[in-house]
């Protein structure tokens, strides 16, 4: 018998399953900092082309007057959005439904025998959800610009957003047959499945541990900086790098990770952007703990929270930078003369 054919067809098939893995060339390169820095852009048009429909918005309804009876004249239970008109008020609930839960609709959040009615919990979590989308555009402009977030930003049809985190379990103490793994070696997606550490969310998009790991002295004496924090930082640029979509040049001049000049102006953007995913999650996001139900939390009890991909979900900018904020004025400020629903 000639086994040829048969190692023939082993080897196509062996190659078939190393290659499917790789990314099909060509790609395109973009310059993006000064000629010879090497600071470039790495892009594969097919792979921008497949995720378009991800990174389109969705049109918005046309504008209701302003005028006309406030919502809190009309209404017996409105906490945030009083100042509406009814018409303004109604396209938002319109919307707002379509964001959230476009199969669903109103009764997602709603009583439907009692509008006014507090009882189910998305209802009280959507309101709270109002007021963040408010202080997002309204107090963090050095992030998100005139560009601003609506409730679809997140949540893109789903009452889930498709990316969020949640801290992990404390791993085995104990030493198994590899030591202690220090939370890494898991290949792990929130970090491109490099062996870094797989939670680098809790100690800087939740506390504010020191991101910063190269030390400003030769010496150990006065550095407390070692390759095991080194590491934690690589997590946090990693899972940055991915959920925009970017490398590590688009914020960095590699000459000297810790340099600030020479830097692009999206750096500063970021260094805006890990402030104010640490302040949604701490001021927003842990105290709904309650409000939520079981099946909701993870794995040790605790609420979703928001990390970079949450909004930018690969994209330089959510959406491409389309500036749905614009059609809602009423989700960039604060709205009624009272307020603060449910803090
Ligand atoms: C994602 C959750 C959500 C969805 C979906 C939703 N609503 Fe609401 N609705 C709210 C929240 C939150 C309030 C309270 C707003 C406030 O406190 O200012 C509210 C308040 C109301 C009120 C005022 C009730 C009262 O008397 O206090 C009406 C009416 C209303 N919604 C109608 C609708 C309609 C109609 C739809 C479907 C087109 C809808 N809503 C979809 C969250 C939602
Ligand atoms: C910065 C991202 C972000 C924005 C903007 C945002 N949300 Fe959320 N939302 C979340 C996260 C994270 C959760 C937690 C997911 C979960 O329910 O476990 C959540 C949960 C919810 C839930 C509970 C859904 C469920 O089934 O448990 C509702 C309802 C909701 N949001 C409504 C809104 C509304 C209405 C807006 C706009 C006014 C909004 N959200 C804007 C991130 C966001
Ligand atoms: C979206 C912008 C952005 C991307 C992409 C990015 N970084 Fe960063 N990087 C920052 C910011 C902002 C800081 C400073 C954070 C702070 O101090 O809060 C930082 C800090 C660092 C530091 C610490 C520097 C010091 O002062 O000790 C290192 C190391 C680093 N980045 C490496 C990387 C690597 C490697 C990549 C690619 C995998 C990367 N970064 C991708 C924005 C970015
Ligand atoms: C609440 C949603 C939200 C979250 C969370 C978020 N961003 Fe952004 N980001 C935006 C919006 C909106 C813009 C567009 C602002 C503009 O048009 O200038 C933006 C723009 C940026 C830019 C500028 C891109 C460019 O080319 O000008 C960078 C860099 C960036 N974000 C990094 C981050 C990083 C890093 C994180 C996580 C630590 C993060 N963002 C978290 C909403 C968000």
């Amino acid at each position: 018998m000639n086994i040829l054919p048969q190692t023939a067809k082993l080897l196509a098939l062996v190659a078939t399953v190393l290659l499917v893995g790789c990314e099909r060339p060509p790609t395109d390169t973009v310059q993006h900092g000064f000629r010879g820095t090497g600071m470039v852009q790495v892009y594969n048009p097919r792979i921008v082309e497949q995720n378009t429909d991800l990174h389109a918005a969705p049109a918005a309804l046309p504008a209701s007057a302003p005028d006309g009876t406030r919502a809190d004249k009309v209404y017996k239970n409105v906490k945030v959005l009083g100042s509406l008109s009814v018409g303004e008020f109604t396209r938002l609930m319109v919307s707002m439904s379509s964001w959230i839960a476009p199969n669903e609709g109103c009764t997602y959040c709603h009583n439907p025998a009692n509008f006014a009615d507090d009882s189910k919990y998305t209802k009280v979590v959507a309101r709270r959800m109002i007021e963040m989308t408010q202080h997002i555009n309204a107090d963090w402009q050095p992030h998100v610009a005139q560009t601003g977030v609506t409730c679809y930003t997140c949540h893109r049809g789903q009452p889930v957003p498709a990316q969020v985190w949640f801290k992990e379990p404390a791993q085995q103490n104990g030493a198994d047959f590899i030591g202690d793994a220090a939370g890494q070696n898991k290949a792990a997606l929130s970090v491109a499945l490099a062996s870094l550490p797989s939670d680098p969310f809790t100690p800087f998009l939740l506390e504010n541990k020191d991101i910063r790991v190269n030390g400003d002295t030769a010496l150990p004496s006065g550095n407390r900086h070692s390759i095991k924090q080194a590491e934690w930082t690589y997590g946090l640029m990693t899972h940055m790098s991915t959920a925009l979509g970017v490398n590590c040049t688009y914020c960095h001049n590699t000459q000297s990770f810790s340099n600030w000049s020479g830097n692009p102006p999206q750096r500063v953007k970021a260094w805006h952007g890990i402030r104010m995913a640490r302040d949604l999650n701490l001021d927003y996001m842990e105290p709904l703990q309650s409000t939520f139900p079981s099946n909701r939390l993870g794995p040790t009890g605790d609420t979703a929270k928001v990390n970079c991909a949450t909004c930018h979900q690969g994209a330089y900018k959510p959406l491409n930078g389309a500036p749905m904020v614009k059609d809602f004025p009423e989700l960039t400020r604060p709205t009624a003369s009272t307020s603060v629903a449910s803090k």
